[in-house]
C-alpha cells in the first residue's frame, strides 16, 4: 500500500470543487487517511516546492498556494502515487486530457487545481511536511474486500 500527499489548491476550494474531486478518489477505491483544511504558511509552501526554487514560476506558485485555504489529503491505495498522478492529468489545465481532474475542471496553467506527490520519496517527504505523527490514520473499510482481490493472501 502506498500513501500519497494530495493538495486541493486554492482555486479548487474557492470554486467549490472539493467534493467532486474527493469523490473521484473515493470512486476509484482509494482511501482518504488524512485531511486538513488550512492556509499554508509561506515557509511551508517554500519547503514543499523547494525543488522549484529559482524557476521563473516559483514566486507566483508560492504566492498562489498561500493565498487562500487548501484541502490537504493523505490518500492510500495500491499504487496510489502513480494512480493519483494519472487521475490529475498533465500539469497545465489547457493540455490535460479530458477525463482527468485538471482536464475536466480547469483551463488555466498555473491555477491547476491539485497537487500530487510524484514519487515515493516525494510522498514521504511531503506527508511529513503537512501531517504530524498520528494524523495519518490506519483504518479498514468494510468495502476493502470488494475493492481489492484478497484471494491470493494479499490485496491485488
Ligand atoms: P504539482 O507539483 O503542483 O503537483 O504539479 P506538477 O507536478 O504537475 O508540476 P510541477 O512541474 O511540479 O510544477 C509545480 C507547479 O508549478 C506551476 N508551474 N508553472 N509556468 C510554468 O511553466 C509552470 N510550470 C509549473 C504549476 O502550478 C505546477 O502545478
Ligand atoms: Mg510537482
Amino acid at each position: 500500500m502506498e500513501t500519497t500527499l494530495i493538495i486541493l489548491k486554492p482555486d479548487a476550494v474557492q470554486r467549490g470543487l472539493m467534493g467532486r474531486i474527493v469523490s473521484r478518489f473515493e470512486d476509484k477505491g482509494l482511501q482518504i487517511v488524512g485531511a486538513k483544511l488550512m492556509v499554508i504558511p509561506v515557509a511551508t509552501a517554500e519547503r514543499h516546492y523547494a525543488d522549484h526554487k529559482g524557476k521563473p514560476f516559483y514566486d507566483g506558485l508560492v504566492k498562489f498556494m498561500t493565498s487562500a485555504p487548501v484541502l490537504v489529503l493523505a490518500v492510500r491505495g495500491l499504487g496510489a502515487i502513480a494512480m493519483c498522478r494519472k487521475m490529475m492529468g498533465a500539469t497545465f489545465g489547457s493540455k490535460a486530457e479530458a477525463g482527468t481532474i485538471r482536464g475536466d475542471f480547469g483551463s488555466s496553467n498555473s491555477f491547476n487545481l491539485i497537487h500530487g506527490s510524484d514519487s515515493p520519496e516525494a510522498a514521504a517527504k511531503e506527508l511529513e511536511i503537512f501531517f504530524a505523527k498520528g494524523e495519518v490514520l490506519e483504518y479498514s473499510r468494510a468495502v476493502d474486500r470488494w475493492v481489492y482481490d484478497h484471494s491470493g493472501g494479499k490485496p491485488e
